[in-house]
């Protein structure tokens, strides 16, 4: 599809909505399932029961995983592993792709440094420019070899030996941080890490739920090397950072009553819900109960009016995904709004404060790019315009929920990019078409 055009007025947010299965926590079951040697059930890895319609992303770790030796198959929907434990892998035949995934890229490094063989990474356009010495430095202090021109895909990962040790994370990445707990159950000795800044805490929950190899104690993670994985079974939950475009659309449109069922709940993944209420937003969570070690439950939201929000610091890691759809917001609030120390978002599938600027501006958003953030001034209304993705389901996504609201017909180009965290998010939004 070339572009997609979305009028105004058109919707009610009113109903119940399921969102795909969380892709964070769907990649780190893989990644785990592919620890232990007995088998792993995997239930909603995928929205649709079809595997071809598993987002690429998650095509990108299963691929990988199984060309490093881990057997995948599915039944009636769910996905079944039969992993190889933490230093059992075998080399791939061929390149590793992780297509468009940041994730699959860095959370593999941290395995396969500890593995006794060489292995090539590479990665689709995006993903060659995204920075990779952020883990590749680190692995580097735990013996890892990876050899890479200018710090970005492809590498190469040479056999190493990774001892243990006291090591800090500074960047506020869960990604670079599950990539070191992933290599620190491959090393030798035992392995502390710091955690300066919070970021995603899904590996340390599902592995603490797994196995006894890991522990938190405040800011300090723990890990000894070569776990003993006992799980049968881990099922996914919806993904908080898919809902929230929808709760921007019910939050915005007149008449919403809008329940989205069966939400990851993890508080490292919804202060972006903490952030819309203090904004003025009516969302209320409700039915919450615990899955796979995860709090999930259900998110209602009704229209609400909504003022300006200075959004710094620490929350800047907890909301990383959902700045481009809290600008959404921000632009349609009574009064100014700052987002401040966001330069993580220009090392996204887009420079997504470079990209939020130029598409919101064009549907009439009063919105200036920082040095390190982004600047908005509400405005009392969007006007509909031509944008385009630039190859970000985010940013896809969120063009499209503005075209909701911006008076006229929005039309977006390259918009079939959302298939890598939410293959089917046009038909979910036609579903409210009045
Ligand atoms: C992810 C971590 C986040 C996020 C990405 C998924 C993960 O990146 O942007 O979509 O699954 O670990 P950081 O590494 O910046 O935390």
């Amino acid at each position: 599809m070339d572009k997609i055009e979305i009028k105004s007025s058109n919707y009610l947010f009113s109903g119940e909505l399921k969102v795909p299965a969380d892709k964070s926590i769907a990649h780190r079951a893989l990644f785990i399932a592919s620890l232990n040697k007995e088998m792993t059930k995997i239930s909603n890895l995928a929205f649709s029961e079809d595997v071809r319609t598993i987002s690429n992303d998650i095509q990108s770790t299963i691929k990988c995983l199984s060309d490093i030796g881990v057997q995948f198959a599915e039944i009636k929907g769910n996905i079944f592993v039969r992993g190889r434990g933490a230093k059992g892998f075998i080399p791939s035949e061929g390149i590793l792709n992780c297509g468009n995934s940041g994730t699959t890229a860095r959370l593999i490094m941290g395995l396969l440094s500890g593995q006794n063989f060489e292995s090539v990474l590479d990665g689709d356009d995006s993903l060659k420019k995204r920075p990779m010495a952020r883990v590749i430095e680190p692995l580097g202090k735990m013996g890892a070899v990876i050899s890479s021109a200018d710090n970005v895909l492809p590498i190469t990962i040479s056999p190493g030996k990774l001892k243990g040790g006291i090591f800090d994370l500074e960047l506020g990445s869960a990604q670079v941080k599950s990539a070191l707990i992933f290599a620190a159950l491959c090393a030798e000795g035992e392995t502390k890490l710091t955690e300066y800044k919070k970021s995603r805490n899904h590996t340390e929950l599902m592995l603490m739920n797994c196995s006894d190899n890991l522990s938190v104690q405040g800011d300090e993670i723990t890990i000894k090397p070569d776990p003993a994985i006992e799980i049968d079974a881990f099922d996914i939950p919806g993904d908080p950072s898919s809902a929230a475009f929808f709760i921007v659309a019910g939050l915005l449109n007149n008449g919403t009553n809008l329940t989205i069922k069966n939400i990851c709940l993890n508080d490292t993944r919804i202060h972006f819900i903490e952030i819309l209420k203090r904004m003025g937003g009516k969302i209320d969570i409700s039915d919450t109960r615990q899955s796979s070690g995860e709090l999930i439950g259900d998110i209602n939201v009704k229209k609400s009016e909504l003022k300006g929000i200075t959004i710094e610091k620490d929350s800047i890691p907890l909301l990383i995904d959902e700045i481009p759809i809290i600008s959404l917001a921000c632009s349609l609030a009574d009064g100014e709004s700052k987002i401040l120390d966001a330069e993580e978002l220009r090392f996204k599938e887009s420079d997504r404060i470079k990209t939020t600027v130029s598409e919101l501006k064009k549907l009439g958003s009063d919105i200036i790019e920082t040095k390190n953030g982004i600047t908005i001034n509400g405005v009392g209304s969007l006007k509909a315009g031509v944008c385009d993705s630039h190859q970000d389901h985010r940013i896809a996504m969120m063009i499209a929920i503005a075209g909701t609201v911006a008076k006229g017909e929005t039309s977006l180009n390259n918009p079939d990019c959302v298939s890598v965290s939410f293959p089917n998010f046009f038909e979910s939004l036609d579903n409210f078409r009045k």
